[in-house]
């Protein structure tokens, strides 16, 4: 019998992934799915990117890179920030990294250990939690809360923190609630945290650019007070259509710069060269997609919260950022898990229970409006129909 270190069975999943197989298995099967379950956009990457990364290919751009991202790239992410953000951050502090999660799994691998704690939001992305366990740390879950439009309080957080805590992870826009933390409850946080100088933040701002109703993007990266122990998580994976690419990066607080990639050497030694050849473009060209793109997201955003609050026994909050709508089902009589199976099994939709993002969670589903208005229209439809059934 093999003997599996311990921590091997404190590895959480990813449940729409697993969504997302039984979805194709039954469509494969001849049965007709919509799939509103899985958290990518339905289109494609920008073709001036394809070509750069096919471009680098031929090129010759085949070998290893710095383990921390080719220069060219490293410098791009730093203006675009400076762009966006108004924020001046060294090159040096950029680290490429294959997609955004390894960076959470990087910060959970320095500051988590057994008798540590790390904070995460709840519901929250699912790998927070996992990473936390997987490290030996505590996880402590930070409450989000659907009548305040799915944010924390600040308050609440910082009454939570303990002599333990290492770590604090925000995200905003949210997965999977679509939710935003409004800019005077960050304000509050960063405020208190100057009474904690040895707590670290996490901030996952992957979709950063997904906003809606003219609202500015907030960024923690924004708060000077607390930029020498601030880690930034963004990248291409939704910006730009990229997650198959597996590009992201980190700003990582000038202590931390070294350790993080250290891990990269460790981990995958690089990214794939023609993939970051692709970022380049990306960032430095045409913005026009991503702009059509989020434009598209917001007319279907407005479709969908219309029609989920039309159905019985289902309340939706209107979500500000992101790609997800997360409506309360409770009314329905019908516990989240058992109510995303049949609709899965019954009315062919894909969607993922709220518990697949944490306790926190129950009473919800999380639908991804990646897919057209008329799949969504009649996803609806379908749902409704069940709904009337029981
Ligand atoms: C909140 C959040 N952070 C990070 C990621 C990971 O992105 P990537 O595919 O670039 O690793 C996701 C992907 O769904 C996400 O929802």
């Amino acid at each position: 019998m093999m003997q599996l270190a311990q921590r091997m069975s404190q590895l959480g999943t990813e449940t729409a992934f697993e969504v997302l197989a039984r979805a194709n298995k039954l469509a494969a099967e001849g049965r007709s799915i919509i799939n509103l379950g899985i958290g990518q956009p339905d289109f494609k990457t920008p073709a001036h990117i394809v070509e750069a990364g096919r471009k680098a290919l031929a090129d010759g751009h085949h070998g290893y890179t710095p383990a921390n991202g080719i220069p060219e790239l490293r410098q791009a992410v730093a203006a675009d920030i400076l762009q966006r953000k108004g924020v001046e951050v060294n090159p040096d502090h950029v680290v490429v990294e294959p997609g955004g999660k390894p960076t959470m799994f990087f910060a959970c691998l320095m500051f988590g250990e057994p008798g540590a704690e790390i904070m995460y939001p709840n519901p929250g992305f699912p790998i927070y939690e996992s990473a936390i366990r997987f490290s030996g740390a505590t996880p402590v879950p930070i409450a989000l809360y659907e009548e305040s439009g799915f944010s924390f309080s600040a308050e609440e957080v910082l009454a939570r923190i303990t002599d333990r805590t290492r770590l604090i992870i925000v995200n905003s826009p949210a997965n999977p609630t679509g939710g935003v933390i409004r800019k005077e409850e960050l304000d509050r946080l960063v405020a208190g945290l100057e009474a904690h100088p040895e707590v670290a933040v996490l901030s996952d701002e992957i979709y950063g650019r997904m906003l809606y109703d003219n609202q500015p993007h907030a960024s923690l990266l924004g708060y000077e007070q607390i930029r020498d122990r601030l880690i930034l998580l963004d990248g291409w994976s939704k910006t730009y259509a990229m997650t198959g690419w597996r590009l992201g990066y980190a700003v990582w607080p000038e202590s931390l710069v070294e350790h993080a990639t250290r891990l990269c050497v460790n981990d995958h030694s690089c990214v794939n060269a023609a993939t970051q050849w692709a970022g380049v473009a990306a960032l430095t060209g045409p913005q026009q997609a991503v702009d059509e793109m989020v434009a598209a997201f917001d007319r279907r955003r407005q479709v969908i919260v219309e029609r989920l609050n039309a159905l019985p026994g289902v309340r939706c909050a209107r979500p500000g950022g992101a790609f997800y709508a997360f409506p309360n089902i409770e009314g329905t009589g019908l516990d989240c898990e058992t109510l995303q199976r049949r609709l899965l099994d019954e009315a062919g939709v894909a969607v993922i229970a709220g518990t697949s993002f944490g306790a926190h969670g129950e009473g919800y589903l999380r639908f991804s409006y990646a897919n057209s208005i008329e799949n969504i229209e009649e996803a609806i439809d379908r749902i409704a129909k069940l709904l009337a059934a029981l």
